[in-house]
């Protein structure tokens, strides 16, 4: 077998550029590679309680070993921890810590911590800098690249926050062997995301490597990762502040987010949703005569083979799910906003009204209900 090498992906934003490093083992060698970056500085490192157990030693001798001072800053795990009061907490110890301008924050763990850091990274001191280590499949392939950063707010989910890019996004594959099997699921229904927007051929071998993915074989991981960060970086280098393509990328998080609203942003974590919304948007794509079936068949199967969950959870009512799906931030004249499949490879944005929608979801309901699911709950 051909050994698995590093891989580097920039991403061009003029100014504000980065590169994606992507190399089984690089937290181990954060420190030397943090020195070309930047000057002696401070460094602190925001990081959440699981995270912190298995990585946050190696991190901190891995930059001591390279001659910087570090401040481990770890936060409770979990959705519930991205909030202003969090911010404030970093903030605090920023603060107490006399960190400057030229400081720096390592965003060490998934996508909250990253949103957190970054987050904090923008308002303090009016911004200073911030490296994403993602140990997240999520992360990796999707919230760590973009410099979308922020928190929720008890009326909304992500209602806070800013543009602040990264000076670059640190990725050891290596770190997913000790995420969650439910987690590493969950962000497979990203990487899917990408071949449906973007790259029929990276959808195929999807579909050809699911069993070896599901394995976490390094070489199909390497090439999953990199080609969705490919892919992200591409679209952010071409809107970056989502004015129109970057929008793409929400294909799924339509009904994705609605669904994770009603459950409480408990019953189903974000890539489970996400999957269902992959496969009903696709559906919804064919309704409204976007796509042909085979298109939408293809989606499903491959979501299926993740093990992810393809049908909407009992007791979902289209008014509840409409009005989930109006809190999105894009709707326009009281219709939603949506992304829809062509073929596998190509979207389109164009906005639905809801009575087709209504129409879409008896059918919809139906079919989940007929269909038989092996798979586990959610
Ligand atoms: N900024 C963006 O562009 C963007 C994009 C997508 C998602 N997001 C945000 O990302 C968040 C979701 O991120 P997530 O799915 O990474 O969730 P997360 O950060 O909550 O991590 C999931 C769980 O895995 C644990 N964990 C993380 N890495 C681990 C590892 N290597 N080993 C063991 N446990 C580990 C965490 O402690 C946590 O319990 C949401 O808040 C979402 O809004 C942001
Ligand atoms: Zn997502």
């Amino acid at each position: 077998m051909t050994p698995v090498t590093g891989q580097r992906i920039p991403v061009a934003l003029r100014e504000r550029s980065y590169e994606i490093v992507l190399e089984p083992g690089s937290s181990r060698t954060l420190g030397d590679r943090l020195k070309k970056l930047i000057d002696r500085a401070t460094i602190g490192i925001v990081t959440d309680r699981h995270v912190a157990r298995h990585y946050l030693k190696p991190t901190v001798d891995s930059l001591k070993q390279a001659g910087f001072d570090s401040v481990p800053i770890v936060l409770p795990s979990g959705e519930r921890t991205k909030t202003l009061a969090t911010v404030a907490r970093i903030l605090d110890v920023l603060a107490t810590h006399r960190f400057e301008r030229r400081s720096l924050l390592v965003a060490l763990g998934g996508g909250v911590i990253g949103d957190l850091a970054g987050f904090a990274a923008s308002i303090y001191q009016r911004g200073i800098s911030y490296v994403q280590v993602p140990t997240t499949l999520v992360a990796q392939v999707d919230s760590s690249v973009g410099g979308k950063t922020g928190v929720d707010h008890r009326l909304g989910k992500n209602l806070i926050g800013a543009f602040h890019q990264p000076k670059a996004v640190i990725i050891d594959p290596f770190m997913l062997h000790t995420l969650p099997r439910r987690e590493w699921i969950a962000g497979l229904a990203e990487v899917i995301k990408y071949g449906i927007i973007a790259d029929e051929a990276f959808f195929s071998f999807l579909e050809g490597s699911m069993p070896d993915l599901l394995k976490l074989d390094a070489q199909v991981v390497m090439r999953a990762v990199a080609r969705s960060c490919e892919i992200k970086a591409e679209v952010v280098a071409s809107d970056e502040r989502e004015s129109d393509r970057r929008r793409i990328l929400n294909y799924g998080h339509t009904i994705g987010h609605a669904l994770e609203s009603l459950g409480g942003y408990r019953r189903l974590i974000h890539g489970e949703a996400v999957g269902i919304g992959l496969v009903a948007e696709a559906d919804l794509a064919v309704h409204l005569g976007h796509c042909t079936t085979e298109v939408s068949t293809r989606i499903r199967r491959l979501v299926q083979s993740a093990g992810l969950p393809d049908r909407l959870p009992p007791r979902t009512s289209f008014g509840a799910l409409w009005r989930a799906m109006q809190h999105d931030k894009k709707v326009v004249g009281g219709n939603v906003v949506g992304v829809w499949p062509l073929r596998i490879g190509d979207v389109v944005i164009r906005p639905v009204a809801e009575g087709a929608c209504a129409e879409w979801f008896r059918t919809f309901e139906a079919s989940s209900k007929r269909r038989k699911t092996g798979r586990r709950k959610t």
